[in-house]
């Protein structure tokens, strides 16, 4: 800290010029090279494959774009706004990689299918650590917040094995599309709830049939996608995220047929593994057996499949070597 009236003089950090000079570029060409070269000393190789790459890409996209500087400095601007558009509890930049697909993307490269295990969909940015422990049976909504649905079935491993004390957190939008986060008046948590699969690995709780709804659009990214004329729904789905020691994590969602968005999701989030049918409950005696207080109430059945670590792993290292094969020929 200096005194009034002292100036000390700028401190630089303790990297000097790199071991060879860098041509003064008389053209854009060199320019790339050089914001290439100059991370070249990067001790991490990882940090420095990463980087390179994204000069190289960006680069690309500015040529590619013939990008005036208008547009640059209003993609900046929209990046800024993007940035403060964030809080403890809304994530514009999720909205923009997701809108972006980027999200679904590294979901895909990092979990890869695998036969006989459920598949992976987008975490999205409505999962809060504050949900109750609801117990086998019960309900994860208050009353009045939609259509019934039994939600049953069982944690599995792909060997068909049952998964005890696994514990599974869900959560969805009420009947009107909200998450319980985007109601200013939130006191506790609803239509959200964490439960553990039995010792033969069934676990069952009540919901309301999940609707679809819009993503955030009164922010940057909204404004982005009414730009370029596309919707901002999502089809309706119910989150699930499940985990058991030994086994990997595994975050997905159901999404019910015939869904008017369930092939245009705005984030790109459906597979079709998880587009699943819901069934309907017939008898007043099973609505009362099952703990509604009348029906309708359709029903999903649905088996969860998880991978071991070592599984998830070996999946995951055969995507990792093919896209190291692919990406050394860059450069
Ligand atoms: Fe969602």
């Amino acid at each position: 800290m200096s005194t009034p009236g002292e100036v000390k003089k700028a401190i630089s950090n303790p990297f000097g010029p790199p071991k060879e000079p860098l041509p003064l570029p008389e053209n854009d060409e060199i320019l790339t090279k050089n914001a290439l070269k100059v991370f070249d000393e990067t001790p991490n190789p990882r940090h420095k494959f990463i980087f390179q790459n994204l000069v190289r890409h960006l680069h690309a996209f500015v040529k590619e774009t013939d990008i005036s500087t208008e547009e640059w400095m209003a993609t900046i601007q929209f990046l800024t706004e993007t940035g403060q558009k964030c809080t403890s509890i809304r994530q514009e930049f999720i909205l923009l990689s997701d809108v972006l697909g980027v999200s679904a993307l590294v979901d895909a490269i990092n979990n890869p299918s695998v036969a006989g295990a459920t598949e992976t969909s987008v975490f999205g940015p409505f999962y809060t650590e504050d949900a109750h422990d609801v117990p086998f049976g019960e309900s994860i909504a208050s009353e009045g917040k939609g259509d019934y649905m039994l939600v049953k079935g069982r944690v599995l491993d792909v060997q068909g094995q049952p998964v005890p004390n696994a514990t599974i957190e869900t959560w969805e939008t009420d009947g009107f599309g909200f998450y319980d986060t985007q109601y200013v008046n939130r006191e506790v948590p609803d239509c959200r709830g964490r439960l553990q699969s039995d010792k033969d690995g069934y676990y069952q709780y009540r919901a309301i049939v999940p609707v679809s709804y819009p993503i955030p659009g009164d922010g940057p990214v909204g404004k982005m996608l009414e730009l370029v004329h596309r919707h901002n729904n999502r089809p309706a789905h119910l989150h699930v995220m499940i985990e058991a020691p030994g086994y990997h994590k595994l975050i997905t969602a159901v999404y019910p047929e015939g869904d008017p968005y369930v092939t245009s999701d705005t984030v790109f989030g459906v597979k079709k593994s998880l587009v699943v049918k819901l069934d309907i409950l017939e008898s007043d005696e099973e609505i009362k057996k099952y703990g509604f207080k009348h029906g309708p109430v359709k029903v999903l059945n649905q088996d969860f499949i998880l991978l071991t670590e070592q599984q998830a792993a070996e999946a995951r290292s055969k995507v990792t070597e093919a896209n190291i094969l692919k990406d050394t020929t860059f450069f």
